[in-house]
C-alpha cells in the first residue's frame, strides 16, 4: 500500500515509516517540522534502504494537503501529526484545539473526496482519565483533565461519527500507551526540544549531564513505591502494531489499545535504566503534577486476539535503545 504518513518525522511516526517500510509498504510523509527535524529522512532511507517522499506542509492546510492527494496514489492515511504536550496545552489551548482536531478534518474531508478508505489516529490513554485500571477499550471515557486529552476525544467522535455516516471508511483508533527507547541504529528516537515532559528523555538527559538531577513528582501514591505506574512500550513494538492495524483493518471504527499490560513505577523504570547501561542516575521527589493519575496500564488482549499483535521487547530493552539514541545524538 501506499501511505501518507502524516508527522512522519516525529518519534512514533519515523519508527512506524521504517516498519512500514520494512513489510514492503510505500510511504509519503507530510510534516511541518515543527517538532521534528529534516535529517529524519535520510536516517529512515539509511535503516531501510528504501525511497521515501517528504513533503514540508502544515497538514492544517487543506490547499497544501489536497495538493498531495492529487499527485500521489493514497491507500491510506496514518495521522500522528499534532501536538502532544499535556502541560502546554493548559497554557495555549486554542493551538491545540485548532491544530490537533482541524489536521484530522482536513485529512478525512480530503479522504473521503478522494476515496481513500483507510485512517489510522494516534489517539492515548489519557482518553480513559481516572477509569479503574487495566484500561479495556470498551470502558466509557472520563472527562480528560487537559485540553490536550480533549483533542483526543474529540478526535476519537468526529472519527466516529464519519466512520457511521460512510461506510466504506474503515478507521483504526490506536490507544498508545508510554512509548519510550529508539530503533536499534541508534539513528532514530526520541530528541523533544527543551526541557523534556516525559520520563524516559529525562532520564537520558539527566545520564548524559544535560540536566543534573531527574524530578520525580510525587512519592505518595498508593501503588508499589508511591510513585506513578504506568505502561511503558517501545516504540518500535509500538510502530509494529500500527503495521498490523493497517493490514487488518476492518469496516467501520476499530479501537486498540497499544501497551503491554503490565505498569512500571517511576523508581523501577529508573532503577532498569541504571542496570541496563550502569549509569547513576540521581533524583529527587517533588510535589504531584496536577492532572497526573496513580496507574494507568492497558488490557491487551483485543490487539492479540484481533491483529495478532502483541509488545515483544521489555523494559531493560528500551532502556538500552533509549540510552543508544542519547548518546548517538545532539
Ligand atoms: N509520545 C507519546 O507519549 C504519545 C502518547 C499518546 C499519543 N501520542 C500521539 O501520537 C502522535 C505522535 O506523537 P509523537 O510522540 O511522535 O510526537 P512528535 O512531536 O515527535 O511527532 C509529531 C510530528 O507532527 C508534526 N506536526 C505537528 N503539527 C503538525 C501540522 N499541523 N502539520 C504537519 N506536521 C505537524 C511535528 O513536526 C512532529 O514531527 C501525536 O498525535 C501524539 O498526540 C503520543
Amino acid at each position: 500500500m501506499n501511505i501518507l504518513v502524516t508527522g512522519g518525522t516525529g518519534y512514533i511516526g519515523s519508527h512506524t515509516c521504517v516498519e512500514l517500510l520494512n513489510s514492503g509498504h510505500s510511504v509519503i510523509i507530510a510534516d511541518n517540522l515543527s517538532n521534528s527535524r529534516i535529517e529524519v529522512i535520510s536516517r529512515i532511507k539509511q535503516i531501510t534502504g528504501r525511497q521515501i517522499f517528504f513533503y514540508q506542509v502544515d497538514v492544517t492546510d487543506e490547499e497544501a494537503v489536497n495538493s498531495i492527494f492529487s499527485s500521489n496514489r493514497i491507500d491510506g492515511v496514518i495521522h500522528f501529526a499534532g501536538y502532544k504536550s499535556v502541560t502546554e496545552s493548559v497554557i495555549k489551548p486554542l493551538e491545540y484545539y485548532f491544530n490537533n482536531i482541524v489536521s484530522t478534518m482536513v485529512l478525512i474531508k480530503l479522504c473521503l473526496n478522494y476515496k481513500v478508505n483507510k485512517f489510522v489516529f494516534s489517539s492515548s490513554a489519557t482518553v480513559y482519565g481516572e477509569n479503574k485500571v487495566p484500561f479495556v477499550e470498551d470502558m466509557e471515557l472520563l472527562p480528560p483533565k487537559n485540553p490536550y486529552g480533549h483533542t483526543k476525544v474529540i478526535n476519537e467522535k468526529i472519527l466516529t461519527d464519519v466512520a457511521k455516516a460512510n461506510p466504506d471508511f474503515s478507521v483504526a483508533i490506536l490507544r498508545y500507551f508510554n512509548p519510550i527507547g529508539a530503533h536499534e541504529s541508534g539513528l532514530i528516537g526520541e530528541s523533544p526540544i527543551g526541557i523534556p515532559n516525559n520520563l524516559m528523555p529525562y532520564i537520558t538527559q539527566v545520564a548524559k549531564g544535560k540536566l543534573d538531577k531527574l524530578k520525580i513528582y510525587g512519592n505518595d501514591y498508593p501503588t508499589i513505591d508511591g510513585t506513578g505506574v504506568r505502561d511503558y512500550i517501545h516504540v518500535v513494538d509500538l510502530a509494529k502494531g500500527h503495521v498490523a492495524a493497517l493490514e487488518k483493518l476492518k469496516k467501520g471504527v476499530n479501537i486498540y489499545n497499544l501497551g503491554t499490560g503490565k505498569g512500571t513505577s517511576v523508581l523501577q523504570l529508573v532503577h532498569a535504566f541504571e542496570e541496563a547501561n550502569h549509569i547513576k542516575i540521581p533524583y529527587e521527589f517533588v510535589a504531584r503534577r496536577p492532572g497526573d493519575i496513580a496507574e494507568c496500564y492497558a488490557d491487551v488482549s483485543r490487539a492479540k486476539r484481533e491483529l495478532g499483535w502483541s509488545a515483544e521487547r521489555d523494559i531493560i530493552q528500551m532502556c538500552k535503545d533509549a540510552w543508544r539514541f542519547e548518546k548517538n545524538n545532539s
